[in-house]
């Protein structure tokens, strides 16, 4: 760790139309430290990390790296000139191999045949992934992993290239803490070999654990740069939001009548196993458990995205046929996908279209669409929940990653669910809206609406849930109410058929 500057972004300025994302900012990163990037969605972070790898061209400004003036004609310029990035939205090539994605446009070739090297390619790959202590296999499609083994291959894609910086923009957004931890230790070990990290997240806890350095910007201007160790959370939020909040989990008490949704026996081979819950009108229900752990799959199925090989589900006490999300919504289920990219958002389509989709049959009038009622109700569930967007007509693909998904939790406030299944719902949500996100889980459960939330962050679960279950490697290891839950308690059901 020295206190030479690797990188010195000075003045960097970028509009879009209607938006300024980023006016005049700074950014000074010294060699071999992790420096935590900080703002709230849309304060220009992502934006920012894309002047930097040569996505976007600067309107105005300057960057220098190792010395020099940095021009950058595109991403492979930036991977040549020593920069690399892990994005906020993955986006691996489903089809292909994890050893393809990795090696993609840097496929090793045999000798003079331009033929790609395969097992090379596979053996490098193994390498690789063993010198990270990643446990996946090199030859499995992209597709066939979970959200979070993607998220470790495009971490284990962005160290392959041997940079002097990498960006992580919010690369534990699908992870959990035990893989978190991993992550941890692979920064340690690069800073230790000089390498710089560029660090976003809306973790606040993850920022104090590894940061040297803090920037923090705030609507697209640059508030602050300050060591980690003259900052504290309740400071950093302040200097994010420009007032005070507190973290505080709005977990009002509501009255928990009968049992909404019931789930017996659902297995899906390979999958999970003989689940069995139920979820009360009034009670928001956590599922916890690490990677694997079949968590996302279960609800998949229980929404109809891949339906069950066997087991029953119960509506109101009624059996329940659910071959399909359609036949899902038909029971008055909503579900808010983890991953907004893959299955959540039309990213061609406007902010209103992306609204609506689930609901569109309430906006029919006579056989119209009703543009007015369409036009209010969107405006309404905008400025709930803050959306940061220069209008509703705006493609859904411009917005920064947090709003994106305040847009697709607005899809499901506006079909009006009895039942609603929210699988990671504050992922990439800073820390202002998580809290107003909170209280509107914590008011419609009071409306008699049963939530289902699935959650990484222990203080989430630990914070919302009346009721939570624990679930490990497919199977359901057991319950917890809220008064006998406990971090511990959670951790050692998931880990006692260890011990
Ligand atoms: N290509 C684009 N076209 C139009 N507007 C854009 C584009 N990219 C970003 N913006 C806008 O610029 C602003 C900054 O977005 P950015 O993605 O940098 O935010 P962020 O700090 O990364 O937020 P988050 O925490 O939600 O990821 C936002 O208002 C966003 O809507
Ligand atoms: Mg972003």
């Amino acid at each position: 760790m020295t206190n030479e500057y690797i990188l010195d972004m000075n003045q960097i300025s970028k509009s879009f139309p209607g938006v300024k994302a980023l006016d005049n900012i700074c950014l000074k990163v010294r060699k071999g430290t992790i420096h935590a990037l900080m703002g709230e969605n849309g304060a220009g972070k992502s934006t920012m990390m894309k002047v930097l790898f040569g996505i976007y061209t600067p309107d105005s400004g300057k960057m220098i790296f190792k010395g020099q003036e940095l021009k950058l004609t595109g991403p492979s310029d930036a991977l040549r000139n020593g920069i690399s990035m892990i994005h906020q939205e993955l986006s691996p090539v489903p089809h292909m191999t994890v050893a393809e994605n990795i090696f993609l446009g840097k496929e090793p070739t045999r000798g003079k045949t331009g033929w790609i090297d395969k097992k090379k390619m596979n053996d490098d790959t193994k390498a690789l992934l063993d010198g990270l202590g990643i446990n996946i296999n090199p030859k499995a499609k992209m597709k066939d992993l979970s959200i979070a083994k993607i998220q470790m291959v495009e971490i284990a894609t962005a160290v392959s290239y041997n940079a002097d910086l990498i960006i992580m923009d919010e690369p534990t957004s699908a992870i959990t803490e035990k893989e978190v931890d991993h992550l941890f230790r692979i920064i340690d070990n690069l800073k230790s070999k000089g390498v710089s990290i560029i660090y976003i997240t809306h973790k606040m806890d993850e920022v104090f654990k590894i940061s040297d350095d803090i920037t923090v910007l705030r609507d697209g201007q640059f508030v602050g740069m300050l060591p980690a160790k003259n900052l504290n959370k309740d400071k950093l939020i302040e200097m994010m939001v420009g007032r005070e909040i507190k973290q505080v989990f709005h977990k009002e008490e509501a009255e928990i009548g009968e049992v909404a949704l019931s789930v017996r026996n659902l297995t899906r081979k390979g999958k999970f196993k003989d689940v069995s819950f139920e979820v009360r009108k009034g009670e928001i229900l956590g599922v916890s458990g690490l990677m694997g752990s079949g968590r996302t799959e279960v609800i998949e199925s229980v929404f109809g995205i891949y339906p069950a090989d066997s087991g029953e589900i119960y509506v109101h006490g009624n059996k329940a046929t659910i071959h399909s999300p359609k036949d899902a919504i038909k029971y008055k289920l909503g579900l808010l996908t983890e991953d907004r990219k893959l299955s959540g958002c039309f990213l061609p389509l406007s902010v209103k279209d992306n609204m609506i989709t689930a609901s569109i049959d309430s906006f029919i009038t006579n056989g119209y669409l009703n543009k007015k009622k369409i036009n209010e109700k969107c405006k309404e569930q905008k400025d709930k929940l803050q959306v940061k967007t220069p209008s509703l007509d705006q493609l859904i693909l411009y917005l920064s990653g947090g709003n994106q998904q305040k847009v697709l939790l607005a899809r499901w406030l506006l079909n009006d669910p009895d039942i609603l299944i929210l699988d990671e719902p504050t992922r990439g949500i800073d820390v202002g809206a998580k809290a107003e996100i909170h209280k509107l889980m914590s008011q419609m459960a009071k409306e008699g609406k049963a939530i289902i939330m699935i959650s990484s962050e222990m203080p989430e679960i630990l914070g919302m849930s009346d009721r939570i279950v624990v679930m490990h490697e497919g199977k359901k290891m057991g319950e917890l109410s809220r008064e006998e839950a406990s971090q511990e308690r959670i951790m050692h059901m998931v880990t006692q058929e260890y011990n």
